[in-house]
C-alpha cells in the first residue's frame, strides 16, 4: 500500500519555529510531527510514503533518510512548482500512488494529529465498497469548517456545506482519505480542491463515505492549537496506559520526559509537558502544559506554562514564560524576565 502526505503552507502560522525546519519536522511529543503520521502508516503495511511539499525537499528528504532505514519504508518527494491546492498534488503524484495490485492509497493531511486508526478505517472502506473514505471528525463549532452531512447508519455522505451560518451538523473533514486509484481519473493537474471539487462529485454518485474518527483529533499548524493538541495526545498515551508517561513524585497529570533529560530536585513538572532529549532541568523549575523541546536549558526556580521552548534555548533563573511564549531555536532568556505571550525569533538574547 501507499500514501500522499499533503504538507501544505509554509508553515507561518508556526514561526518562529518553522524558521529553523520545514513544518513537519517541527518536534510535537519529542517527535518530529511527520513523523507520527509515517509511523501510523508504517505500522498498517504501508510500504512507500510520497511527501508532497512545495518548498525545501531535500531538508525533508535528508532528515528522513534515516528513517527510510530504520522504518523499512520508502520515503520520495513530489515537488509542486506552484500551488496546487489539496487535490492537485495527487494528480502529479499520480505515478507514484498507483500500483501494480490497484490498491486503494492513504492521503494524510501533515497537520494533524489523532490515533491513526487506519486499519479501521481499511476494514471500512472494504465494507463499503465504494469508491472513496474519508475520516470526519465532530467539533464544538463547525461554522469555521466544512461540514459533512451523511447517512447515519452506512456512512454515505450526502453533502458538504462549507462553513455553515446555522447549525447543519458538527462533523467536518478531519483530512485523512483512503482512495481507489481511480479517484485519480477525477483529477486534473492544475490548482484545484479536493473537498470542493472532488468529493461532492463521488457523493453525488453515492461512492463516497465518511468514518468517524474514534479518538481524539487537532489541527496543530498554529501554537495555541499546538499546545492543545499535546494535552489530547497525552490524555490518549494515558487511556492505553502507555509505559511512556513519566511517573515520580514530581510529575503531575500526563507528562513525557525523554530519557536523556534531566531533571534537578524540588521540582514541578506536569500536567500536558512534554521534555525532549538532552534537556537539563534544573533545580526549583515549575513547568506546565508547555514543550520543551531538544537541548534546552532551564535553569533554577523558573517557570513556564502555556508556551513552546524551540531547540537548544536557555531560560534564566526565576524567568517566567505564560501564555503561549513561542521561543525560537537557539534563545537565550535573561535571568527574571518576565514574558506574557512573548514571540522570539530563532538566536537571540
Ligand atoms: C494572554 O495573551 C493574550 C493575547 O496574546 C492577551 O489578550 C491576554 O490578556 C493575556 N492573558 C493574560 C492573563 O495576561
Amino acid at each position: 500500500m501507499k500514501a500522499l502526505i499533503l504538507v501544505g503552507g509554509f508553515g507561518t502560522r508556526l514561526r518562529p519555529l518553522t524558521l529553523s525546519v520545514p513544518k513537519p519536522l517541527v518536534d510535537f511529543a519529542n517527535k518530529p510531527m511527520i513523523l507520527h503520521q509515517i509511523e501510523a502508516l508504517k505500522a498498517i503495511g504501508v510500504t512507500e510514503v510520497v511527501l508532497a511539499i512545495n518548498y525545501q525537499p531535500e531538508v525533508m528528504l535528508n532528515f528522513l533518510k534515516e528513517y527510510e532505514k530504520k522504518l523499512e519504508i520508502k520515503i520520495t518527494c513530489s515537488q509542486e512548482t506552484e500551488p496546487l491546492g489539496t487535490a492537485g498534488p495527487l494528480a502529479l503524484a499520480r505515478d507514484k500512488l498507483i500500483d501494480d495490485t490497484g490498491a486503494p492509497f492513504f492521503v494524510l493531511n501533515s497537520d494533524v494529529i489523532s490515533e491513526y486508526p487506519l486499519k479501521q478505517m481499511i476494514e471500512f472502506h472494504k465494507g463499503h465498497g465504494g469508491e472513496a473514505s474519508i475520516m470526519v471528525t465532530k467539533v464544538d463549532e463547525p461554522s469555521k469548517y466544512g461540514v459533512v452531512l451523511l447517512e447515519e447508519t452506512s456512512g454515505k455522505v450526502e453533502k458538504f456545506v462549507e462553513k455553515p451560518k446555522i447549525f447543519v451538523g458538527n462533523k467536518i473533514n478531519a483530512g485523512i482519505y483512503l482512495l481507489n486509484p481511480s479517484v485519480l481519473d477525477r483529477i486534473e493537474l492544475r490548482p484545484t480542491s479536493i473537498e470542493k471539487e472532488v468529493f461532492p462529485k463521488i457523493a453525488a454518485e453515492n461512492k463516497l463515505f465518511a468514518m468517524v474518527l474514534p479518538g481524539f483529533w487537532m489541527d496543530i499548524g498554529q501554537p495555541k492549537d499546538y499546545v492543545t493538541g499535546l494535552r489530547l495526545y497525552l490524555d490518549s498515551l494515558r487511556k492505553m496506559s502507555s509505559p511512556k508517561l513519566a511517573t515520580g513524585p514530581n510529575i503531575v497529570g500526563n507528562v513525557l520526559v525523554d530519557e536523556s533529560a534531566v531533571i534537578g530536585e524540588g521540582c514541578l513538572i506536569g500536567p500536558d509537558v512534554a521534555i525532549g532529549p538532552g534537556c537539563i532541568i534544573d533545580s526549583g523549575v515549575r513547568l506546565s502544559r508547555c514543550t520543551v523541546m531538544r537541548g534546552v536549558r532551564i535553569k533554577k526556580h523558573a517557570c513556564i506554562s502555556s508556551s513552546i521552548i524551540g531547540w537548544h534555548s536557555t531560560v534564566g533563573r526565576w524567568a517566567r514564560m505564560e501564555n503561549m511564549t513561542i521561543l525560537g531555536e537557539d534563545v537565550h532568556i535573561g535571568d527574571e524576565v518576565y514574558s506574557n505571550g512573548g514571540v522570539v525569533l530563532p538566536h537571540k538574547e
